[in-house]
């Protein structure tokens, strides 16, 4: 009879588990903004994550599906009228479903509840969360909720490092829930993925193997692209990233992507027009990859990095204030150079290239740049330490980061080996940073991590397919102690 009841129990754990992928759904979202009540525009938005939610379910038998940072609301959130766009959210310990008691619930919450406990998937969002204390005390948190199948609030999770957002609270929570298809997500928003509190220390968690990511990300060039830091962190990580953005292409906000654990880029979108598009997924199970101090390759899955026609021109970027950089003009008219260059003693890149010219003209200049020390993101100051081979307008420094509406030309690179040596931290972490000029990741690369001793260690980062366009490959480093010390050059 045990037998028989064990036997049982494993064809349903097959039944539930068997499949070794589920399907992801990221919805890189403009917002509708035309409405002429703060309510109207949130419910406008409303429908239209409805309308995604039902294509997900109903033609591609998706069983998550992640939205944007402020995709209900837009930027431009006007605080007077914050109560109308901010709603109430249940306890996500008492197992509500807005959808079962709709008079205590706002008709957005409702909405979104009803509509994944019709279409039985994950439903994931963003929203201006308001939160009354003894009847009294109002507080607003950015914050990412989960509905089940049900329909039901299971997991919540408020942003912590903040961007600008004076009117909210920071949370100070990690989130985490399991699937019943057997995956336990860990969530963060935008600005978190700087910062080791949440999302280094979320995987301290070993069951965490996926990362939920909503994003409203400001690209800065050359080491920010919004892009390149979800790539960036779940090669470093060896976690698969769900990252669905906002577009607003005109104020630097864009980019969504789902990133697999062993580095792979399965899908990606950025655009210069602000459109609307959801990116689907089948993305493997399992555990996070054990080692991710040793070599990642990257690889793309998706053929977009190829798109030489994606209008990308009205995207705009920020430019990196460097001048607190150190730079090395590279003369690539030569066929293979060598060039190498330090920013302090313990903090230093160097580069091999070979490459080739072609017909074209080249039409931007490619330095080395070094950088250790502490730089501005929002109003705080935060420990970095980057290298990168970097493309700028032209020989003046300051025109390092910035693009033009010409696509780069000129060159065909066919080997570049970036080697980065670094004081060895423990508290700190290296990404690659690498872009084109589509503000895509560069899909094709390997990027190791070797402790030389207990001082030093070695970061090198090598193309493995030739590449045209190249705004950026280098790595962005995060030294956490050195937050909130100020900015400028450290020893
Ligand atoms: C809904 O609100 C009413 C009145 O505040 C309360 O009594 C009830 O318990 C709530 N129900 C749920 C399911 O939250
Ligand atoms: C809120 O209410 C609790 C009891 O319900 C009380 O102990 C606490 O002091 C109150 N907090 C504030 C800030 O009023
Ligand atoms: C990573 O996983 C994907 C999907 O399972 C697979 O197609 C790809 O080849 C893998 N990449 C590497 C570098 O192993
Ligand atoms: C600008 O970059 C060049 C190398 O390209 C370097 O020699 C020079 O010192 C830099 N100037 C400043 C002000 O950083
Ligand atoms: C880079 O070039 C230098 C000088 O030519 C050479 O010593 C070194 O071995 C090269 N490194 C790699 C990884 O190719
Ligand atoms: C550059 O360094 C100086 C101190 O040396 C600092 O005051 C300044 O804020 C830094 N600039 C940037 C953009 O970080």
């Amino acid at each position: 009879m045990h037998l028989f009841y064990v036997l049982l129990g494993q064809i349903f754990l097959q039944f539930v588990y068997g499949h070794d992928t589920y399907r992801a759904a990221v919805v890189e979202y403009a917002p509708k903004l035309t409405a002429s009540t703060p309510e109207a525009r949130v419910m406008d938005n409303v429908h239209k994550y409805v309308e995604f939610i039902e294509e997900a379910a109903t033609k591609k038998r998706v069983d998550i599906i992640l939205f944007a940072e402020n995709g209900l609301t837009g930027m431009d959130i006007d605080t007077e009228h914050i109560d109308d766009m901010s709603t109430e959210v249940p306890d996500p310990t008492l197992f509500l479903s807005p959808c079962s008691s709709p008079s205590n619930y706002s008709e957005a919450l409702v909405v979104l509840s009803c509509t994944a406990q019709m279409h039985k998937l994950y439903v994931v969002v963003n929203l201006i969360e308001r939160f009354v204390h003894n009847s009294s005390q109002k507080f607003y948190y950015n914050t990412n909720i989960v509905f089940d199948r049900r329909g039901v609030v299971i997991s919540r999770f408020r942003k912590i490092n903040l961007f600008f957002e004076d009117y909210i609270t920071p949370g100070n929570d990690i989130a985490t829930f399991k699937s019943d298809f057997g995956v336990t997500f860990g969530m963060f928003i935008c600005n978190d993925i700087l910062f080791k509190y949440p999302s280094l220390e979320i995987l301290a968690d070993n069951r965490i193997t996926d990362i939920l990511y909503s994003v409203a990300w400001f690209s800065e060039i050359p080491f920010l692209g919004a892009l390149s830091v979800q790539h960036g962190y779940a090669i470093t990580n060896g976690v698969n990233l769900l990252a669905s953005g906002h577009a607003r292409p005109s104020f630097y906000n864009g980019g969504s992507g789902i990133y697999l654990a062993n580095g792979s880029v399965a899908n990606v979108y950025i655009s210069g027009t602000p459109i609307s598009k959801m990116l689907i997924a089948d993305v493997h199970k399992g555990h996070r990859r054990s080692s991710p101090g040793s070599c990642q390759s990257a690889v793309s899955l998706s053929n977009n990095h190829k798109d030489v026609t994606r209008d990308i021109s009205g995207f705009n970027t920020i430019k990196e204030n460097m001048v607190n950089y150190t730079f090395k003009s590279l003369d690539i008219t030569q066929s293979e150079i060598f060039e190498s260059l330090c920013s302090t003693k313990d903090s230093c890149c160097s580069i091999n290239i070979t490459s080739k010219r072609t017909n074209f003209d080249l039409n931007y200049v490619y330095k080395l740049a070094v950088f250790k020390g502490g730089r501005y993101i929002a109003t705080d100051t935060i420990g970095s330490r980057s290298c990168g081979l970097i493309a700028c307008l032209n020989h003046d420094n300051d025109s390092c980061g910035k693009r033009n509406s010409n696509r780069l030309s000129g060159i065909i690179f066919e080997k570049i080996v970036l080697k980065g040596t670094f004081q060895n931290i423990r508290d700190g972490q290296d990404r690659p940073a690498t872009l084109n000029y589509n503000l895509e990741p560069i899909g094709d690369y390997t990027f190791c991590k070797k402790e030389i001793n207990k001082d030093a260690v070695e970061i090198i980062l090598s193309i493995t397919k030739p590449q045209t366009d190249l705004l950026t490959f280098g790595i962005f480093g995060r030294d956490f102690n050195s937050d909130n010390k100020g900015t400028g050059v450290f020893e």
